[in-house]
């Protein structure tokens, strides 16, 4: 599925393009399932039009895929093999060159292809990786010691979620945000402390936690609003690359999830994480491929509770291409 030209959900099509080949160190995957995520709203609407210059449309959305390995390129290890179950964090701007995850086959660097979670299905094992590794660079880009304590804001979204569990796996004390309907979700995830989110939420934490946070994951893109929360010298992880400015010696530490899309070990140890139950997969509705339009519609407006997923197991074969002068 992907965009001749920028636009609305609607500018989601199903295009076709010649089988990819890999590349030396690259893996062919099989798709059969496609998490979406607000990125790839991103890529569709042409709000990272200036990093796919390099790319000839049509573009492909999507950074999370699930699927088989397919064929080997020269010189990958046998750490993957040719029928093997594998998840992939896919860098449509970057090394996927335009060419996603929203597709029946995708071309990915092998060190971004690691083995399925255990016992998990493609669809949730989709909503794994993209998410879960921005959650990991936030935390080590804050380096907060095991003890100290982690404020989340979009707790009950995709990177809040991940950022919560995987915190307290790494033993810190974490304060989460939800909204009533949300609580006992959140509560689920197993937080420390959990405040009601929205107006106000920055001085709600700081009254559980009155010297302030040491940490704080920005998952609801709240920036200013949340310094107030957050401990003199403390750390503010921005996910959307708010640049400030702060107060009080805050320092603000940038997440780009592309930086680590190679980071095999870390890839890894979220996968055996998912597969132990450390992180909870959630799936909101699986569509087939072909709906990403849908699915686009439903994400924009909010309240998903889990990850929408594109089916790709079937393949897009029914569904008529359409060229770049369709209306
Ligand atoms: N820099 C990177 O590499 C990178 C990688 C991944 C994600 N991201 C970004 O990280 C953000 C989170 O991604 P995601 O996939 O987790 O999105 P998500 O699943 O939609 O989660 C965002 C959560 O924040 C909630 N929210 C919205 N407004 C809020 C508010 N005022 N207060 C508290 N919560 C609020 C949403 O609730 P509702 O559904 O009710 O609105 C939702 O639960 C997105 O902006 C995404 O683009 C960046």
């Amino acid at each position: 599925m992907g965009v001749w030209r920028y636009g609305g959900p609607e500018a989601l099509r199903v295009v076709e393009l010649p089988d990819p080949e890999p590349g030396p160190g690259e893996v062919l995957i099989r798709v059969h399932a496609a998490a979406v995520n607000p990125t790839d709203t991103m890529l569709r609407s042409g709000a990272h039009a200036a990093r796919l210059q390099a790319a000839a449309p049509p573009y492909v959305a999507g950074m999370d895929a699930a699927g088989v390995v397919e064929r080997l390129g020269a010189g990958v290890d046998d750490r993957l093999l040719v029928g093997q179950s594998v998840v992939a964090l896919v860098v449509p701007a970057g090394p996927a060159r335009g060419r996603g995850a929203y597709a029946e086959r995708v071309v990915v660097p092998a060190a971004s292809v690691v083995a399925a979670p255990d016992g998990v299905d493609f669809p949730a094992a989709s909503t794994l990786l993209m998410n879960a590794m921005t959650a990991r660079v936030a935390l080590d880009e804050l380096a907060l010691r095991p003890g100290q304590t982690l404020a989340v804001t979009g707790a009950a979204g995709a990177f809040g979620g991940y950022a919560v569990q995987l915190a307290k796996a790494d033993g810190l004390r974490v304060v989460a945000d939800a909204a009533p309907a949300d609580e006992e979700l959140v509560q689920g995830l197993g937080p420390d402390e959990v405040v009601a989110r929205g107006d106000g939420v920055a001085g709600r934490i700081r009254e559980l936690v009155p010297d302030g946070v040491d940490g704080l994951a920005d998952g609801a893109v709240l920036e200013s609003l949340v310094l107030p929360a957050i401990a003199d010298g403390g750390g503010l992880a921005v996910v959307r690359g708010w640049a400030g400015p702060t107060e009080r010696g805050i320092t603000l530490r940038p997440v780009q999830v592309s930086q680590r899309a190679g980071d095999t070990a870390a890839l890894e140890r979220l996968s055996r994480q998912a597969g132990d139950g450390t992180l909870t997969l959630r799936v909101a509705r699986v569509l087939p491929a072909a709906e990403a339009a849908e699915a686009h519609r439903l994400l924009a407006a909010g309240g998903s509770r889990g990850r929408l997923v594109l089916d790709f197991a079937a393949g897009l074969a029914d569904a008529p291409a359409e060229g770049p002068d369709a209306a």
